[in-house]
């Protein structure tokens, strides 16, 4: 999703913004631009497609300057064409501006702009209306002109500005995207999130909604909507540096899928007490609190709203309280039945979907209890939530999730654990039999993870297929949704899950003779009822690859190819059963030489509707 990165100071603005802009490439974007103040004018250069494109235009030694905005761009409203990217130019070509979010009143702005002061659009962004907004109300104070000129959008925005006349200042605003301003010792910084700044600063302040913030070399003022003065404290952000790096990995996504035993098992060590119970930093419910919830919702977007899928299961299997899981687009407007007996679950890696945001501004407003799993610190949808649980998953870049997915799993079996605890509704047999088989978790997923290469050698066998089948049941169900999903977002196979036993409700006509069906049969619940599933699809002459429990040699019998995970309670086998798909999907994608960790049309984080 779109980009900001804006410095003032000593050092080369160019190089700065670049710099900050490459580390948000994993976000993703299809067009990039700069904009430079120097000597009473704007530099501007922008480009469509890869951002190797603009550094290669803005290599000019005269292209330099020492305050400056640059911006990556996900087209919403045009195309990603050079004239759509940002930084967009007042049509006195005083002010530059980039901006994240959509102007829902656009279309009014550009007809007032276009009647009432004869402004020729340049571009069919929303975004172009702010600028020449913004040059309107410019008398020389550039931050009264941002205050006036974002009275009239309405809509969500994070917007960076600055002015040809004006070499010393960005004058920023933020209503509903993310925006940050960055402490430096050579001067100041602005970026939508923390990663663009890492090579600089780690000192930052978050701006809120609905506050401005005046940027120079030596100083940052932020400011509420009155022009009251706020004073914040700094925040730190704990990211290592070298997370943004491969680490010797071909792409980030496999990185990723190597990183999972040890998040996990962090993810999990810091939740476990002395006696291995389990502990949830800073939330606390009492028994009647959670005898007080009549239902729980989990609420969430793409591979996230997965991991809700599951943590169904383990909720109401602990806690013994229904739960609904809802993609949170859907959510949103459907009047859903909340009230002050509804514990809300909002699931987000980045913590800025913006799907997921207003979901749970819309449980809140109906007097829902918010208990959000979040990866991003200090994320809009932490800020926002009664409670927050952290899953620890580190900086995840490529788009395709993997860890951040693991580590919400964990979560979830945690307050699914906490809650059935506290409650008095899980036995206390069952509450150790589990933990203690989390705790077997990180060293399982290490040997599916060895077993990488014949997961490799099957994807060698069938790369070339143009569709693909996922089929399961009960939690199997949920993973073979995940496993479907990664492997369109990076191959873009058309794969599709089903739940096994309705397979014969419709989709088993779509069975021909070579269709490939990725079966996962880890229940040993239904572990019978999945080998007769898969019996109906070799009957009719479908390539079955199975994932089952080692123990489970018996399917080979049934299958044409084999992948194990290893023995575990049904409960969790979503943990390790995910992995071998994802390398499958991984290996697939390489193999039809794709753009693995920035697939095309997708974005990290999707901060609009
Ligand atoms: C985007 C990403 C998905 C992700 C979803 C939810 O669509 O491409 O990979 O699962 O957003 O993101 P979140 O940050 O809220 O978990």
């Amino acid at each position: 999703m779109c980009g900001i990165v804006g410095y003032v100071g000593d050092d080369s603005a160019k190089e700065v913004i670049l710099t900050g802009l490459q580390a948000l490439e994993y976000r993703g974007y299809d067009s990039a631009g700069i904009a430079l103040s120097k000597n009473g004018k704007l530099l501007i250069r922008k480009e469509s497609g890869e951002l190797k494109n603009l550094v290669k235009r803005t290599q000019a030694k005269d292209f330099e300057a020492h305050i400056g905005i640059g911006h990556t761009r996900w087209a919403t409203h045009g195309s990603p064409t050079r004239e759509n990217a940002h930084p967009h130019v007042s049509q006195d070509g005083r002010i530059a501006i980039v901006h994240n979010g959509i102007i829902e009143n656009y279309q009014e702005l550009r007809q007032w702009l276009t009647k009432e002061h004869n402004i020729e659009f340049k571009s069919v962004t929303d975004s172009e209306a702010i600028a020449h907004l913004v040059s309107i109300y410019y008398k020389g104070d550039l931050l009264e002109a941002v205050m006036t000129a974002t009275e009239k959008l309405s809509g969500a925005y994070a917007i960076g500005v600055i002015a040809c006349d004006n070499p010393d200042e960005i004058v920023a605003a933020r209503m509903d995207a993310p925006l940050i301003t960055g402490i430096g010792e050579n001067g100041n910084y602005l970026a939508s999130d923390s990663p663009a700044l890492l090579k600089y600063t780690r000192d930052i302040y978050v701006i809120e909604n609905g506050e401005y913030v005046v940027i120079t070399k030596d100083n940052i003022r932020i400011m509420d909507k009155d022009g009251t003065r706020i004073r914040r404290q700094s925040t730190h952000v704990d990211l290592d540096a070298a997370a943004a790096e491969k680490g010797g990995h071909p792409h980030f996504m496999i990185k990723e899928i190597y990183e999972q035993p040890e998040k996990v098992k962090e993810a999990l060590k810091i939740r476990l007490d002395k006696h291995n119970n389990v502990k949830l930093e800073g939330i606390h419910f009492t028994k009647a609190q959670l005898e007080g919830f009549d239902r729980v919702y989990i609420v969430a977007c793409g591979t996230a709203y997965h991991a809700g899928l599951i943590g169904k299961y383990a909720i109401e299997k602990y806690a013994k309280i229904p739960v609904e899981v809802d993609v949170a687009s859907e959510f949103r407007y459907r009047d859903p039945f909340v009230d002050d007996k509804t514990l809300v679950i909002c699931i987000s890696q980045s913590g800025e979907t913006s799907d997921t945001l207003e979901a749970l501004r819309e449980a809140k407003k109906r007097g829902g209890r918010i208990l959000s799993l979040v990866n991003v610190v200090g994320s809009s949808v932490a800020r926002e939530s009664d409670d927050v649980l952290y899953t620890w998953a580190g900086l995840e870049i490529a788009v395709a999730s993997t860890k951040a997915y693991t580590t919400q799993l964990i979560c979830l079996y945690l307050v699914a654990l906490y809650m059935g605890k506290v409650k008095g509704s899980i036995d206390t047999e069952h509450y150790r039999t589990v933990i203690d088989e989390l705790l077997l978790i990180p060293e399982k997923l290490e040997t599916v993870i060895r077993s990488e290469r014949r997961i490799r050698e099957l994807a060698e066998d069938v790369y070339k297929k143009e569709q693909i089948f996922f089929i399961g049941r009960g939690v199997d169900v949920a993973t073979s949704l995940e496993g479907s999903l990664k492997l369109k977002e990076i191959s873009y196979i058309n794969s599709f899950a089903i739940a096994a036993g309705e397979l014969k409700h419709g989709t088993i006509a779509l069975i021909r003779r070579g269709t490939l069906f990725l079966a996962l049969a880890t229940q040993d619940k239904v572990y019978e009822k999945m080998i007769s599933n898969i019996e109906e699809i070799k009957a009719r002459k479908a390539f079955v690859v199975t994932i089952s429990k080692d123990s489970r040699k018996s399917i080979e019998k049934v299958a044409d190819r084999t992948l194990y995970i290893p023995d575990c309670i049904d409960d969790l086998t979503p943990i390790l059963a995910v992995v071998p798909l994802q390398l499958f999907s991984y290996h697939i994608a390489k193999l039809r030489g794709k753009e693995i960790d920035k697939p095309r049309n997708l974005a990290k984080s999707v901060t609009v509707e």
